[in-house]
């Protein structure tokens, strides 16, 4: 059990970081000890994010991250940051012997199979989740027991984020999809049909043949994500909505607190840190 729990932040200056630097400076349980990004390099932490740090802590960038590491031991890194940059630090801080909760979605193959593997070797556990609010959680899993009753429909999944998201479809919407497909005991990367252009659109009847996943970027929507199942002459959407990215930002602290009571090296999911299984 670690009483004070110590916590590098990656990219505090961006929406999530900031709002988890936050949330970390009233928590007596964690104490910031560092901050990296690209922006903001040379301020305080405090000043860019608008609340008091009894550490002073300034923003540094992450070309040396070994060093810092070194410098501050932390026990958990927190990451919501670009994939890019993920991809590389994540790897870093796993090799350093700490723990990474990663909320940085279009995240590539190839890392997800590299990391875990170094979580692996390094017994590192670590935890990854391309949503972390409670709500889509329980979603999650209503998803997984309703698709099993309806799998002769047609499943379609919409999501609407935000016009800055850089990924399409959202991480949230191919999670969705994964969980559908392994409810209805199908393959999400056959099945699944990104859009629908204007080209010949023949479906056949049911989710096996196809499941549409349909993208949304447009003013400041925080993260939309509805499930739509239709069958003949009727049909259900199940709806998640997230009003503001304090729904996020207070999971990935649960998950920060959760991760270092783990011994399996491995990465947890987000029904694990809230007990969904
Ligand atoms: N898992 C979840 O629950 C969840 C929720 C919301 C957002 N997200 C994802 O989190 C990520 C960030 O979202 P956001 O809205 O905060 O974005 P944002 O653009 O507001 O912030 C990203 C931050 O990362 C910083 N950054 C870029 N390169 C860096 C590097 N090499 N080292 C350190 N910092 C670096 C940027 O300067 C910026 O401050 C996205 O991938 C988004 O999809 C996940």
């Amino acid at each position: 059990m670690v009483l004070m729990l110590k916590l590098l932040v990656f990219g505090p200056s961006g929406s999530m970081g900031t709002l988890i630097s936050r949330l970390a400076l009233q928590d007596e349980e964690i104490k910031i000890v560092a901050a990296c990004d690209v922006k903001n390099i040379g301020e305080k932490l405090a000043d860019v994010i608008g609340s008091s740090d009894p550490n002073n802590i300034i923003i540094t960038d992450s070309t040396d991250l070994d060093k810092i590491i070194k410098e501050t031991q932390p026990d958990v890194a927190v990451d919501f940051t670009v994939a890019e940059a993920t991809e590389a630090n994540s790897i870093i801080c796993v090799e350093n012997g700490i723990s990474c909760i990663i909320g940085t979605t279009g995240l590539s193959e190839e890392f997800l199979i590299k990391f875990k593997t170094k979580v692996e070797e390094n017994n590192v556990p670590a935890v990854l989740s391309s949503n972390m609010a409670t709500g889509v959680n329980v979603y999650f899993k209503m998803i997984s027991i309703i698709s099993k009753y309806l799998q002769d429909w047609d499943i379609e999944i919409i999501e609407a984020h935000h016009h800055r998201k850089v990924d399409s479809p959202s991480g949230t919407a191919l999670t969705l999809g994964e969980i559908i497909s392994e409810a209805i005991n199908c393959d999400f990367d056959e099945v699944a049909k990104f859009g629908r252009d204007k080209g010949p659109n023949k479906r056949e009847i049911g989710a096996k043949n196809e499941i549409g996943v349909h993208s949304i970027r447009a003013g400041d929507i925080v993260g939309d994500h509805i499930v739509l199942y239709a069958g003949s002459g009727e049909r259900i959407e199940f709806k998640h909505q997230a009003h503001s990215r304090d729904c996020f930002a207070t999971g990935a602290i649960k998950a920060i607190k959760f991760i270092v009571n783990q011994t399996e090296p491995k990465i947890f999911e987000m029904r694990d840190v809230l007990s969904l299984r």
